[in-house]
């Protein structure tokens, strides 16, 4: 191992408290044509639970094209707190978890990213116990962790919750979890991700009914298949897993990132320029590709990994119901909602996954849009322009649907807030510079003077 070791925060904090000097925004100068290919990063989704995931196993576990993210970085922080080694490479982590020191995760830690909550199941089914802060609501939406709870007890776990904090362990000498049946009431990734995990060493068989199917289910039960677990049905309803006793080494690449994709999708819909993305899985894109197909964009898969969006002059409108996959992902809907604010005609936008996701509407209208908003719909009126304005982001896929926004709008937008945009975009800025996008990354003291260098500056006005 000769990447850069990462041990645990003194603080157990991934964020340092940055003074108002530091503050960074995210000046975009609208208008500008898009052109080139953009590299799609590995799926944040994926790497977390995947990294969640190499708790099960007491070998090395290599993992490839791991996006570089202020998430990521926060899940490493959580694995060498409970004593797991964990180096760094570029895209590569080498994670060994043989020593398990400490089963209680810190709350400082677990707050700041849901995910890491996942490693409850993991933790059970390797030593029998743990105890993970309960991570708390976000700004989409409670949140709860029901599902993850009583799923666990199916399988035989003690679980309580006391000061904040989930306990569970498992009684009986050998501290083994048991298979069992389990119907999940909503298909929850999470849920669906912990108790998979937690079942690969259990006694028996489990079953997942009503499972999720994201394909980020489908990478970590491929990822604990290549560690030796036995689990079938993963992208189905139904996931079967054959507990085994124990795990074995890996090297195993994460899947690219559909939502990064899907961004940089409606990115050419939006600033009405052909571009194309790689590596991509465009199964894992249909009900986005389809919605553009709706609206008169057109979509080429060019080779197996590579498609190409060629805008229509003018998009029309479209209806969007979020749902479970295969349904239309709710971390795309603000980015299609930036895409739609544009189109000719009414939308509407129904939010059936989280109960708070359209906060970002009130921005999207301060920008010149027309979003009329009651309950979970949104009722997007077309219009002609946007303008730049100043905007405060309220999470990640928000963060990037006011950009997708500033790429098209007239004159300078400001994102503010930008640890969402880094919570879950890899140099999300330096790759729509490279397309010819017109941004910058610049302190917020120093925004209203910034300029754009000649070499980003040069080309491309229309
Ligand atoms: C994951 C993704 C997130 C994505 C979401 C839905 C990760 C790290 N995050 O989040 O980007 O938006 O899937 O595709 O993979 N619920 C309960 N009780 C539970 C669990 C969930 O009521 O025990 C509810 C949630 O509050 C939410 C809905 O179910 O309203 C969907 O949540 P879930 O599928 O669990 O999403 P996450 O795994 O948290």
């Amino acid at each position: 191992m000769e990447g850069k070791a990462i041990t645990p925060a003194p603080n157990a904090s991934t964020k340092s408290a940055s003074p108002e000097s530091d503050r960074e925004v995210l000046k975009i100068w609208g208008g500008h044509s898009l052109k080139g290919q953009v590299k799609i990063s590995g799926a944040k989704n994926s790497a977390l639970v995947v990294m969640a995931g190499t708790l099960l196993c007491p070998d090395d576990c290599r993992l490839r094209n791991v996006p570089s993210l202020v998430d990521i970085a926060g899940m490493a922080q959580i694995l060498a707190a409970v004593g797991v080694k964990i180096e760094q490479n570029g895209d590569v982590l080498d994670i060994n978890a043989r020593n398990i020191l400490d089963t209680q995760a810190p709350y400082e830690l677990v707050s700041q990213l849901r995910a890491s909550f996942f490693i409850i199941g993991p933790l059970l089914a390797r030593l029998g116990f743990a105890k993970v802060p309960l991570p708390g609501g976000c700004a989409i939406g409670a949140r709860p962790v029901e599902l993850h709870v009583r799923g666990l007890q199916a399988l035989g776990a003690e679980v309580h919750i006391d000061h904040g904090t989930v306990h569970a362990y498992v009684k009986g000498p050998n501290r083994r979890l048991k298979g069992a049946k389990i119907y999940l009431d909503y298909p929850s990734v999470g849920a669906t991700e912990t108790l998979m995990m937690a079942a690969t060493l259990a006694d028996g068989e489990t079953i997942i009914e009503n499972a999720a199917q994201e394909p980020e289910v489908v990478d970590l039960a491929n990822f604990c298949c290549a560690m030796g677990a036995k689990i079938q049905g993963a992208g189905t309803n139904t996931i079967v897993i054959s507990g085994v006793r124990q795990l074995h080494s890996v090297d195993y690449p994460i899947i690219p990132d559909r939502i990064e994709a899907g961004t940089f999708l409606i990115a050419g819909a939006i600033a009405r320029s052909e571009i194309s993305l790689a590596p991509v899985i465009p199964d894992h894109l249909t009900a986005v590709i389809a919605k553009l197909q709706a609206i008169g964009a057109k979509i080429i898969v060019e080779a197996p990994d590579i498609v190409r969006i060629v805008p229509a002059y003018r998009h029309g409108a479209t209806d969007i119901e979020t749902l479970p996959y295969p349904g239309f992902p709710t971390d795309m809907q603000a980015l299609f909602m930036a895409l739609l604010t544009l189109s000719e005609g009414d939308s509407l936008i129904k939010e059936t996954v989280f109960e708070n996701r359209l906060r970002h509407v009130a921005e999207l209208n301060r920008m010149g849009a027309d979003i009329r908003v009651k309950g979970n719909v949104a009722v997007v009126r077309g219009v002609a322009r946007l303008s730049g304005a100043p905007v405060m982001p309220t999470d990640l896929r928000a963060s990037a649907a006011l950009v997708l926004a500033g790429l098209a709008a007239d004159g300078v937008t400001t994102i503010n807030s930008l640890q969402h945009l880094d919570r879950g975009y890899e140099q999300l800025e330096v790759k729509l510079q490279k397309l010819g996008a017109k941004l910058l990354r610049v302190k917020a003291s120093e925004a209203a003077n910034a300029e754009l260098p000649v070499e980003i500056g040069r080309s491309g006005l229309h």
